[in-house]
């Protein structure tokens, strides 16, 4: 087999309607090099062309004759984790789509946008790749929630019994938690909504969707989850929260000293909340083998990202970011999670002050006044503080964060 075939994502479409397929196929005919495309007219035939060929993604419509988009996307989530799973439809199929809200990575309608379509295929995939564990792959792919902060998710619910409450008292006590935040950025940035732009601030969020709407995907579809203990020794959800809480503020925080532009700094408060969401996920999902990588990291100071590489083969950070794009979250959010330890390789660089840089410096602000092993390991890149923008500002601005 050529090489480029090996390395050629695999794409499969389905839907009942062949004018549809047609139409799909034609649009996008410019992705022949890049993607292994197939073209099935029903969920039956989706699931027994993956018992020979398993797909990177498929993109299915929802209502179907036999087998509907729905009940394929459960099927696929169960049986094969780590395909990519987006959700083709029209906007009548409201009902369908609640059936697999946890199953479906992402959600588009139609008509589909090829240039939205080929991103998020490629975007997606290179996230993926670069989770080097097949393991953890599926692990994240099968994810459909982040646990919830108990206290949080009683103070939500009395809030949503309470007919008066305000977009803007949901959505203070949603941009509280990580796993509440993540989950509803992942909805309402979903093109299925009908959102123009990106939306990374939980109270827009409820705002957009409308308080009913929030009502009834909390307590009808169970959007959100209660969580129980994460299973490990060393860390609870507890310090994973209070660390990324404290680097969401102080980020946001940073930006403002520096005068950014305030949509910049709603941007990196959400970043600062979620850039250890693969932290939770690993220490949830792998709890084990947490432990062991938080004793590498207190008894011979490691840090934990490479604990983490020798231990599972991948870091939290490789992990979080792929998680949030898979959902769908703005790139702002996903880049500041992949390259939260180490900004001078993101895009963005770190020429400039930005949301990736001030995730970075509030992350290294709370490691010198910590002793935990998870969050005391990380260093500010030394070549920060040379940036004329920092230069000579580093401990003004720590010590403005009263840190
Ligand atoms: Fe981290
Ligand atoms: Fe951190």
């Amino acid at each position: 087999m050529p090489a480029e075939t090996l390395n050629k994502k695999k794409v499969l479409f389905v839907d009942d309607e062949p004018l549809v397929l047609q139409g799909l196929q034609r649009m996008l005919r410019s992705m022949r090099n890049e993607w292994e495309m197939e073209f099935v007219d029903g969920g039956a035939k989706a699931l027994e062309r993956m018992k020979s060929q398993v797909f990177d993604v498929v993109v299915s419509d929802m209502r179907m004759p036999g087998m509907n988009g729905a009940q394929l996307l459960n099927a696929l989530a169960a049986q094969y984790p780590d395909t990519i799973r987006i959700v083709l439809s029209g906007h009548a199929d409201q009902e369908l789509i609640a059936q697999c809200l946890g199953s479906a990575h992402q959600f588009l309608s139609k008509p589909c946008d090829p240039d939205l379509l080929k991103k998020l295929v490629n975007e997606t995939c290179q996230l993926s790749g670069d989770v080097a564990s097949e393991r953890i792959r599926q692990v994240v792919g099968s994810i459909d929630k982040l646990p919830s902060i108990p206290a949080t998710y009683h103070k939500l619910s009395a809030a949503l019994t309470k007919e008066e409450t305000t977009a803007a008292e949901l959505g203070k006590i949603i941009a509280q938690d990580i796993g509440m935040t993540a989950k509803i950025l992942k909805l309402v940035n979903s093109a299925f909504f009908g959102l123009r732009r990106e939306l990374s601030n939980p109270t827009e969020a409820v705002t957009y969707l409308g308080t009913e709407t929030v009502r009834s995907l909390v307590l009808a579809n169970g959007i959100f989850e209660e969580s129980s203990p994460l299973g490990t020794r060393a860390i609870t959800l507890e310090d994973i929260w209070a660390h990324s809480l404290s680097v969401g503020q102080h980020a946001k925080a940073i930006m403002r000293a520096l005068k950014a532009p305030e949509s910049d700094q709603n941007d990196t408060f959400t970043s600062g909340l979620l850039h250890d969401a693969g932290t939770l996920i690993l220490a949830r999902h792998f709890s084990k083998a947490y432990d062991e990588i938080l004793d590498l990291v207190a008894n011979q100071h490691y840090p934990n990202t490479l604990a983490e590489q020798r231990v599972l083969g991948v870091n939290h950070a490789e992990v979080g970011a792929y998680l949030i794009g898979l959902w769908g979250l703005p790139s702002v959010i996903i880049r500041c999670i992949q390259f939260h330890h180490n900004p001078a390789q993101s895009p963005e660089g770190i020429e400039k002050p930005n949301p990736i840089c001030a995730v970075h410096l509030a992350d290294g602000f709370y490691a010198k006044n910590s002793r935990h092993p998870a969050f005391a390991h990380s260093i500010i890149d030394p070549t920060l503080s040379e940036k004329p923008w920092l230069s000579g500002k580093l401990e003004q601005l720590q010590q403005s964060l009263s840190l």
